[in-house]
């Protein structure tokens, strides 16, 4: 089992800890939003809202090795400068339109260069 970071990958044990995390905090939400499904004041119910707590418990307790494993881990793997520029430029473009189309506000329309803009006085009721 690698304990430390590489350049290009977390530990073997990061990465377990990362997928033991995320599968916790779904078997804790799942406790709770399928309590409905067992009767009110049967046992199956209570069982349910206790494995909620417990779970929950387990989810601070890895959190709390975790952190002590990442710092034993050494540095985090590179991600490399163009992978994360593309992300950020892909979020950027993505936000810009969520605004344009879903939050229809003028935040691109205000970016555009003059001749490009729609109108003068856009509102963002043009995107409607
Ligand atoms: C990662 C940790 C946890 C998450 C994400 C979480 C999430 C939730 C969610 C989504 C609900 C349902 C709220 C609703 O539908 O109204 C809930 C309810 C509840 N949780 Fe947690 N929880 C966590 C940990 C814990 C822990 C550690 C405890 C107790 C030690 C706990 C005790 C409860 C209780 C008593 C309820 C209310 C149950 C009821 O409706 O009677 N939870 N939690």
């Amino acid at each position: 089992m690698e304990l430390k970071n590489s350049r290009s990958r977390y530990s073997t044990s990061l990465i377990g800890l990362h997928w033991l995390t995320l599968l916790l905090l779904v078997a804790v939400y799942a406790c709770m939003e399928l309590r409905g499904l067992a009767p009110k004041g049967s046992d199956l119910r209570a069982n349910m809202k206790s494995l909620h707590s417990l779970l929950g418990l387990c989810v601070l307790a890895v959190v709390i090795v975790r952190i002590g494993v990442r710092w034993n881990a050494g540095a985090a793997p590179e991600i490399r400068p163009s992978t994360a520029a593309y992300f950020l430029i892909g979020m950027h473009a993505a936000a810009a339109l969520l605004h344009h189309y879903v939050m229809r506000d003028n935040t691109l329309v205000r970016m555009l260069p003059r001749g490009a803009a729609p109108s003068k006085n856009w509102t963002g009721s043009e995107a409607r």
